[in-house]
C-alpha cells in the first residue's frame, strides 16, 4: 500500500515539505485510540532470538533508525511504534541554527536516493532535552551530536562537550557526528590528531558522571583504506566504543540521475541505493582489518532484507535505515527482522 499509493501521493511534493507533513501526520494519527496497537500489529516483530546485546546495551532487535530522520527529537515515542531497535535522534548541536537556505533535500528517483544539504538545522539542545523528558522509555535513543556552523574550530570540542554533558542523562548511547559533508569543517574533523583530542576530551568528561555512556563515532563512506587505517587505529588507542558506517558520500559516480539534473541540485550527501556497496565496503574493511576489534552500525542505502542482511554478513552488529525507510516505507523494518529470523 506505501509504495502502490502512499508514495506516489507524497512524491508530488517538495520532500521537505513532506517531511514535517508526515511527522504531523504521525503525530495525530498516534493520538487516536487504537492506532499504536494497530502500528504495532502491522510493524513490530517481538522475538527473543531478534534480540542484541552491545556495549552494555540490550536492543530489542537489531534495526534502527539513523540520524537525521528525527533530529529534534519529537517523534521517537511514535516512530517507535514502527518496530525500530533503536532510534538516533539528532544531529543535535548547542545552539538552535536553521541551516542551509531552502531548497537543500532532493530525491533522486532513478537511483533511489536522496542529496540533502541540510546543514544540521535543528532546534538546539535545550528543546532536545525537554522532548527526551518526554521518553516513554519503549527502546534505546541514540544522541547524534555536532557542533553549530558558526563556532570556530578552536572551539569545537567545547560544543561537542556542552551536548554531550547535557544529554547525558536522556539518551542511552552517543555519536560524535564528525562525518558530515555539508558543514564546512572537514579537514579538521578528518585529521586523526584533532580527533584524538575530540575523543579524549568527551570521554574524560564521561568519567564523570555514575555510570558512563557508550560512545560511537560516525564516519564517511568517502575515506580511503589509509584514512580507514587510521579510524581503526583511533579506536584501538581509545578504546571507543564502535563505528557508525556510513554518513552520506560526496561521491556522484554511476548516478542514474543526469549530470544535468545533478549540477542543478549542487553540492549535498548522497544517501540510498546509490551508497550501498560504498558502505558495505568500509563495513567489511573496518571489520576484516581490526579482526572485528569493535562493533560496527551499518548504514547507507539498507532497502531491502537483503542489503541490511548483507551488512551484517560484512561485519555489521546493528543496521540503520534511512533512505530506504522513505522509499520503502515502514514494512521495511518488519521485512528485515522476519529475514533475520529465517
Ligand atoms: C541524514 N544523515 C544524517 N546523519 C547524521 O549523522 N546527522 C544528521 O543530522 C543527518 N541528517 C540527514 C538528513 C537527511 C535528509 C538524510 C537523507 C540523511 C545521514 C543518515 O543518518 C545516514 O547515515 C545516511 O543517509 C545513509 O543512510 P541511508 O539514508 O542510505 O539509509
Amino acid at each position: 500500500m506505501y509504495k502502490a499509493i502512499i508514495r506516489p501521493i507524497l512524491f508530488c511534493f517538495d520532500p521537505e515539505k513532506v517531511h514535517y507533513f508526515t511527522f504531523s501526520l504521525i503525530r495525530n494519527i498516534s493520538r487516536l485510540p487504537g492506532i499504536k496497537g494497530l502500528f504495532k500489529s502491522l510493524f513490530m516483530v517481538e522475538d527473543k532470538r531478534l534480540e542484541r546485546e552491545l556495549f552494555g546495551l540490550k536492543f530489542k532487535n537489531p534495526v534502527g533508525l539513523a540520524a537525521g530522520f528525527d533530529k529534534n527529537a519529537v517523534l521517537y515515542n511514535e516512530l517507535a511504534n514502527f518496530g525500530f531497535g533503536f532510534i538516533e535522534i539528532g544531529t543535535v548541536t548547542p545552539e538552535a541554527q536553521k541551516g542551509n537556505p531552502k531548497q537543500r533535500l532532493f530525491r533522486l528517483k532513478a537511483d533511489q536516493g536522496i542529496i540533502n544539504r541540510m546543514g544540521f538545522n535543528n532546534e538546539g539542545l535545550s528543546a532536545a532535552i525537554s522532548e527526551l523528558k518526554k521518553n516513554k522509555g519503549q527502546l534505546i535513543i541514540g544522541g547524534n551530536i555536532g557542533k553549530n556552523t558558526q563556532t570556530l574550530p578552536e572551539d569545537y570540542t567545547k560544543d561537542y562537550l556542552e551536548c554531550f554533558n547535557a544529554l547525558h542523562p536522556y539518551v542511552d548511547y552517543f555519536v560524535l557526528n564528525v562525518s558530515c559533508p555539508n558543514v564546512g569543517s572537514h579537514a579538521k574533523l578528518n585529521d586523526k590528531d584533532y580527533l584524538l583530542e575530540l575523543i579524549s576530551a568527551v570521554q574524560n568528561a564521561n568519567t564523570t558522571f555514575s555510570k558512563e555512556k557508550p560512545i560511537l563515532l560516525k564516519i564517511a563512506p568517502d575515506l580511503n583504506t589509509q584514512q580507514l587505517d587510521e579510524i581503526i587505529e583511533l579506536i584501538a588507542e581509545t578504546k571507543l566504543d564502535g563505528v557508525i558506517a556510513s554518513n552520506t558520500s560526496v561521491d556522484r559516480s554511476g548516478l542514474k540521475t543526469g549530470d544535468q539534473r545533478l549540477s542543478e541540485i549542487g553540492n549535498g550527501g548522497l544517501s540510498g541505493q546509490p551508497i550501498k556497496e560504498k558502505s558495505t565496503k568500509v563495513i567489511k574493511y573496518l571489520a576484516d582489518k581490526s579482526n572485528k576489534a569493535f562493533p560496527i552500525i551499518g548504514v547507507g542505502g539498507v532497502h531491502s532484507a537483503k542489503d541490511a542482511l548483507d551488512k551484517i554478513d560484512a561485519g555489521a552488529d546493528l543496521v540503520q535505515v534511512y533512505t530506504g525507510f522513505i522509499y520503502e516505507g515502514p514494512s521495511l523494518v518488519k521485512q528485515i527482522n522476519e529475514a533475520l529470523l529465517k
